[in-house]
């Protein structure tokens, strides 16, 4: 299985990259292998970029979605909903020639030192997905409130029950990613 990981926070030091990285290592171990895109160099989504052909960046995300069995991505909360950022990677996922967003499995989790757990940018940024035909894993949920307490600035992880459900999630996308390559074969 290929898995493609995305931060939806540029910043380098960003704790959902830290998480991503947890989540990535648990996917290895599992014996998937995992690609992490940066959405850094990404224009925001604008028509008239659109309209004189797609930027290298964008291609580059939209052939990693492709070509990819899942997508596991760690977002933060800004005010109550998703980062533009990761937003912005929907908008040009989801533009013909193809939706690339469409028949995938996602997994969506979020963190941040606050104590909402990111449930807000979780509700939308699945819907966004949903929307354009992707489904994403409803079970278990990995949105972790007051990440100081659970991964360490240097990004190791510092409570074990976060470890387990973190081997559970991304067992869970797996085996969603399986199962849903099995049905498209058999259709
Ligand atoms: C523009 C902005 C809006 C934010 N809004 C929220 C919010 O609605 N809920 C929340 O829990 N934290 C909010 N935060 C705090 C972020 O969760 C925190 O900065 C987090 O560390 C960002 O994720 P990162 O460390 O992966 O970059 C906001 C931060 C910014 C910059």
């Amino acid at each position: 299985m290929k898995v493609l990981a995305i931060s939806g926070s540029l910043r380098q030091n960003s704790w959902n990259r830290k998480l991503l990285r947890l989540a990535s290592k648990v996917l290895k171990k599992q014996g998937a292998e995992v690609e992490e895109f940066d959405l850094t160099p990404l224009p925001m989504y604008n028509g008239d970029i659109e309209a004189k052909g797609l930027p290298d960046s964008v291609i580059s995300l939209r052939n990693a979605i492709k070509n990819a069995d899942a997508v596991v991505i760690a977002s933060p909360e800004y005010n109550g909903s998703m980062s533009s950022a990761i937003k912005n990677a929907v908008e040009w996922a989801s533009r013909p020639p193809e939706n690339v967003l469409r028949n995938k499995v996602y997994f969506v989790m979020g963190t941040g030192p606050g104590r909402s757990g990111a449930r807000g940018m979780y509700a939308h940024l699945s819907a966004a997905i949903q929307t354009e035909g992707g489904w994403v894993v409803p079970s278990p949920k990995v949105l972790l409130p007051g990440v100081e307490q659970i991964i360490s600035p240097e990004g190791e992880l510092l409570d074990n029950s976060v470890s387990e459900l973190l081997d559970q999630a991304m067992s869970k996308l797996l085996e969603t990613a399986q199962r849903l390559s099995e049905r498209e074969k058999a259709v």
